[in-house]
């Protein structure tokens, strides 16, 4: 048996788009931060001898086989690469505030890649950990890694891999983010599908892989620099960026909520005020605010003061993907 957690990560150059949908292949790097407060922690056993398909226990309920799909298919490429015949048995807990609305793909699948590669026997490299993360959910392999990290597009299943940016994965830079709860409703379209969408339609799109690699080459000097300032404006503008393919696609779509922009424009003003913060989003409407970690508490005063129905979590940088002892699971 064996039990590991994942954090979430979010993405301040995103990933958006598949070069190749099957392998997980982006058109771009992309560059994230994990979190300490977001979490997965997952068990993997292998199931009786007799089972003939894997178990998936999430917070407690038993998932229907139809809920499976992709879960079993990453747990058949385990099996394959490890030349194993048994199903597994997973038991996972999301550790997210209730209501948090917030992607749990990232640190689900990253968990999921090193319980059930090391119950299988495979005992691989972060890189190969991290390669194999990717093929169930891209931003998953990033998640292998603490603090500041990037994956390298690459061109095959190879060379498609993430790695930290600080060695130590210590983060320098006075950083963390305010999750604001938008909604907690699911999202009405997948990351994946709009994904596939946007690149098929939207003619923003080629605009948006080449702003992104301008921005990684200032966002990467802007850490080598521990230049607060200059992160935040390029991680705000990359995600806008990233939303404007959605509006120019076919049929046009947004993840923004009308509270999503009350959102944005608290943190404009904020801003102006003088505290430095900035926002980003992912494939949903809940906005993340990046700040100093030391001001965090002040930001989450003001902000809730201007946003007073608009739930909170206050998140610093976190560490990459660990083993635990079964005494630990619970927690
Ligand atoms: C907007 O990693 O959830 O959060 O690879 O299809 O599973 P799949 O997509 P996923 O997409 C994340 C998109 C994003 C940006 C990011 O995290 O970089």
């Amino acid at each position: 048996m064996t039990i590991a957690r994942a954090h979430t990560n979010i993405a301040l150059i995103k990933y958006w788009g598949k070069k190749d949908p099957t392998l997980i292949i982006p058109y771009a790097n992309s560059l994230s931060l994990t979190l300490d407060q977001f979490y997965t922690t997952t068990e993997v056993t292998f199931a009786d001898e007799a089972a003939h398909q894997d178990e998936f226990i999430l917070n407690g309920q038993r998932l229907a086989p139809k809920a499976t799909t992709r879960l079993a298919a990453f747990l058949e490429l385990i099996r394959q690469r490890a030349r194993v015949q048994r199903y597994f048995k997973v038991k996972s807990e999301n550790h997210v505030p209730t209501a948090a609305g917030l992607a749990s793909s990232a640190s689900g699948f990253a968990a999921l890649a090193l319980a059930a590669s090391t119950t299988a026997g495979l005992q691989l490299s972060s890189r190969d950990l991290s390669r194999l993360a990717r093929r169930g959910s891209g931003s998953a392999c990033r998640s292998i890694f603490g603090g500041f990290v990037e994956w390298h597009k690459g061109y095959d299943d190879q060379t498609s891999y993430a790695e930290p940016l600080q060695a130590d994965q210590h983060v320098a830079m006075d950083i963390g983010m305010l999750a604001l709860i938008i909604s907690d409703q699911p999202k009405q379209i997948s990351s994946r599908k709009e994904m596939a969408n946007t690149v098929a339609t939207s003619p923003f799109y080629d605009a948006f892989i080449q702003a992104c690699e301008q921005d990684m080459i200032i966002l990467k000097q802007a850490i080598t620099q521990n230049d607060f300032v200059t992160l935040g404006q390029i991680a705000e503008s990359n995600a806008m960026k990233m939303h404007a393919t959605t509006m120019g696609a076919q049929p046009p779509f947004s993840y923004f909520l009308p509270e999503t922009i009350q959102a944005i424009q608290a943190v404009q003003r904020v801003r102006r005020e003088g505290l430095d913060c900035y926002y980003t989003m992912d494939a949903g409407p809940n906005v993340k605010v990046i700040g100093r970690a030391s001001e965090l508490e002040t930001l989450q005063v003001r902000l809730t003061e201007l946003l007073p129905n608009t739930p909170m979590v206050a998140a610093r940088p976190g560490p990459g993907a660990m083993l635990l002892s079964d005494f630990e699971f619970g927690q």
